[in-house]
């Protein structure tokens, strides 16, 4: 479970301390390191007066994550979107890079497996439920074979470290986002950490296309992931 590991203080104070941290991570990095059942060791950073979250392997939220898919929102447009389902919450980066980069005010509803990374998301990146933002503890591929709403945007962002479970590239998992999407907008898949991953993506890009989707493969974005955006034309 997560706890912040301070006393409630006066806004003032917590205003003093969260300036004073910020200042002093560009001396030395101050990390805070959080146990979890999903994700093993995460890692809440300040660095050069920026937070990350990051797992002993691979940086989930804000930084080089963050990057990738501000890129693959660069590609699709964004007018037609009237909801957006995020699928790998994190520390919930890609969500302020929607409101804030590109002025995304539609709804968003977010999913995680992992409680710890949700009161993460909202204690320390200050994420929280509202009329445009619903974040929902569940098992992404339960979530995606229950849902009844149809999503014009859908990110698919689902790691455990550096690892994406297989069950992700299943045909069955790419059936179920397909009916939970309105067909009208785009689809962005974090699809592999340094790697290509090209073999197990073409069932997935044929199925794709076949439902009238567009899909660009987007090799080593930001010198490491492979990306699929997927959109309706
Ligand atoms: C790279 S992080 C997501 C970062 C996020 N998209 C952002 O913009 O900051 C990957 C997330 O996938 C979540 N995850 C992994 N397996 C999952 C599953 N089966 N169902 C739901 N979430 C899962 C992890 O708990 C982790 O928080």
């Amino acid at each position: 479970m997560y706890t912040d590991n301070y006393l409630p203080q006066p806004p003032i104070f917590a205003a003093f301390f969260f300036h004073m941290k910020r200042l002093l991570s560009y001396l030395y990095p101050i990390r805070k390191k959080v146990p979890s059942q999903y994700n093993g060791k995460l890692e809440v950073t300040w660095y050069d007066g920026k937070k990350y979250l990051n797992t002993k392997n691979a940086n989930y939220s804000y930084g080089s994550l963050q990057e990738i898919l501000k890129f693959g929102l660069e590609q699709i447009n964004l007018n037609p979107i009237s909801n957006c389902l995020l699928l790998g919450l994190g520390g919930g980066s890609v969500i302020d890079t929607l409101r804030s980069d590109f002025n995304f005010q539609q709804h968003i509803t977010a999913v995680d497996i992992d409680p710890v990374v949700i009161a993460i998301a909202q204690k320390e990146f200050q994420h929280y439920n509202s009329p445009a933002l619903n974040m929902v503890c569940a098992d992404a591929k339960a979530f995606i074979h229950e849902t009844t709403t149809r999503f014009d945007l859908i990110i698919v962002d689902l790691y455990i470290d550096a690892y994406m479970p297989s069950q992700f590239t299943e045909l069955s998992f790419w059936k179920a986002i397909l009916k939970s999407h309105s067909k009208q907008g785009a689809i962005i898949f974090n699809a592999a950490l340094h790697t290509s991953n090209s073999k197990v993506l073409q069932p997935i890009i044929s199925l794709l296309k076949a439902n009238g989707f567009t899909v660009n493969i987007h090799q080593k974005v930001n010198g490491t992931n492979t990306l699929l955006v997927a959109q309706t034309p």
